[in-house]
C-alpha cells in the first residue's frame, strides 16, 4: 500500500502548507466521503478543524450518538453536534410532495450550516467530501464553476460565504476513498456503508412526515439493517433500507385487531445507481427480518418486500 500511504503524506503536507494556522470548518455528515475528508483534514491540522454535524431528526437510528462516538471520542476531533429535529419537523409539517419536502430540507440545512459556521471565528477555509465523480458530474451539468457541492448534496452553498474550498478527495474515485479511510484508521464498517440520500427518512416516511412516523421507521430500519450484517449480506447488496408507507391495514396480535402501517423492506444491486435490480435476498432471511420488525416495532403491522428494478422504478420510493 506505498501509493495509498505516499497520497496520505502528500495531502497531510499539502493541507498544513494551504491551511497555515487558520481554521476549517467542515460539515459532517456520517457519510464515507466526509468522514474521510473530516479524519484526513485532522491528520494534518488537527483542532484547527471545526466540524459541524447537524441532527436533522431524519437521521437513521441513533446516527448523532455513532458520529459523535466515532469521530468525536476516538479520533477526538472537534465535532459541534447541532440539534436541529424540531426545526426540520415544523418545516415540513404537513407537507407532502417529495421536491417540496427535498427544497425544504435542502434550505434548512444550507441556512443552519450558514448559522453555525459564523459563530466559528476566523475560518477562512470550507471542507467538503467532494470526490472525482461529483467533479465530473457537476462539470457536464453546469460548468466547473458550480463544483461546490455541500455535504448533504443540496446543491450548494449560499454566495454570501465566502470561505476557500477545501477538498482534498478531488482527484479520488469512490473505491480509493474508501481504501484512504482504512489507513487512516477508521472502522472497515463505517468506510463500507451504504450511501444516504442527504434528504435522509425526509423522503423515507412517503407523504407527510412527523416525529412518531420517523420513530417508527429507524427502528424497522435498524432491524433490517443489523440483521443484513448478521447474516453478512450487507456488503453484498449496494444500497438497503426500510420504506414507510402512509397507508394502514389490518393485522391481528393475540386476540386483538391492530391497524397499523404498512412498511416496505427494499434493497437494491447496482454498479453506478442509475440502473439497479432488486437483491435477490433469501426467503429465510426476509423472513426473520419481517417477524422481527412486526414483532418489535410498535406502529408496523405488515412488512411488503420490493421487488422492482431500477428503471422504471427508482431505488428511493420518493
Ligand atoms: P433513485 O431513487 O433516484 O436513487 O434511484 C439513486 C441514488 O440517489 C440517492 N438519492 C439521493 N441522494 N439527495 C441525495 O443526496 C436526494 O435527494 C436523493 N434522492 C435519491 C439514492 O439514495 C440512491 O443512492
Amino acid at each position: 500500500n506505498w501509493k495509498l500511504t505516499n497520497y496520505i503524506e502528500k495531502t497531510v503536507a499539502e493541507i498544513k502548507e494551504k491551511v497555515g494556522d487558520n481554521k476549517v470548518i467542515l460539515g459532517l455528515s456520517g457519510g464515507v466521503d466526509s468522514s474521510v475528508a473530516a479524519v484526513l483534514i485532522h491528520k494534518a491540522i488537527g483542532d484547527q478543524l471545526n466540524c459541524i454535524f447537524v441532527d436533522t431528526g431524519l437521521l437513521r437510528k441513533d446516527e448523532d450518538k455513532k458520529v459523535m462516538e466515532n469521530y468525536g471520542k476516538h479520533f477526538q476531533m472537534n465535532i459541534k453536534l447541532v440539534e436541529a429535529s424540531e426545526r426540520f419537523l415544523s418545516k415540513l409539517a404537513g407537507v407532502g410532495d417529495p421536491e417540496e419536502k427535498r427544497k425544504i430540507i435542502g434550505n434548512e440545512f444550507v441556512h443552519l450550516f450558514d448559522e453555525e459556521s459564523k459563530k466559528i471565528e476566523g475560518a477562512k477555509f470550507l471542507a467538503q467530501g467532494t470526490i472525482y465523480p461529483d467533479v465530473i458530474e457537476s462539470q457536464s451539468v453546469k460548468g466547473p464553476s458550480a463544483v461546490i457541492k455541500s455535504h448533504h448534496n443540496v446543491g450548494g452553498l449560499p454566495e454570501e460565504m465566502e470561505f476557500e474550498l477545501l477538498e482534498p478527495l478531488r482527484e479520488l474515485f469512490k473505491d480509493e476513498v474508501r481504501k484512504v479511510g482504512e489507513e487512516l484508521g477508521i472502522p472497515h464498517e463505517l468506510v463500507y456503508r451504504h450511501p444516504f440520500p442527504g434528504p435522509g427518512l425526509g423522503i423515507r416516511v412517503l407523504g407527510e412526515v412527523d416525529a412518531e412516523k420517523v420513530r417508527i421507521l429507524q427502528e424497522a430500519d435498524d432491524i433490517f439493517i443489523e440483521e443484513l450484517y448478521k447474516n453478512d449480506l450487507y456488503e453484498k447488496v449496494s444500497q438497503a433500507f426500510v420504506v414507510l408507507l402512509p397507508v394502514k391495514s389490518v393485522g391481528v396480535m393475540g386476540d386483538e385487531r391492530t391497524y397499523e402501517y404498512t412498511a416496505v423492506v427494499r434493497s437494491a444491486n447496482t454498479i453506478d445507481f442509475m440502473t439497479a435490480t432488486w437483491s435477490r435476498l433469501p426467503y429465510e432471511f426476509l423472513d426473520t427480518v419481517s417477524s422481527r420488525i412486526i414483532n418489535e416495532v410498535r406502529g408496523i403491522n405488515r412488512v411488503a418486500y420490493d421487488i422492482s428494478s431500477k428503471p422504471p422504478a427508482t431505488i428511493e420510493w420518493e
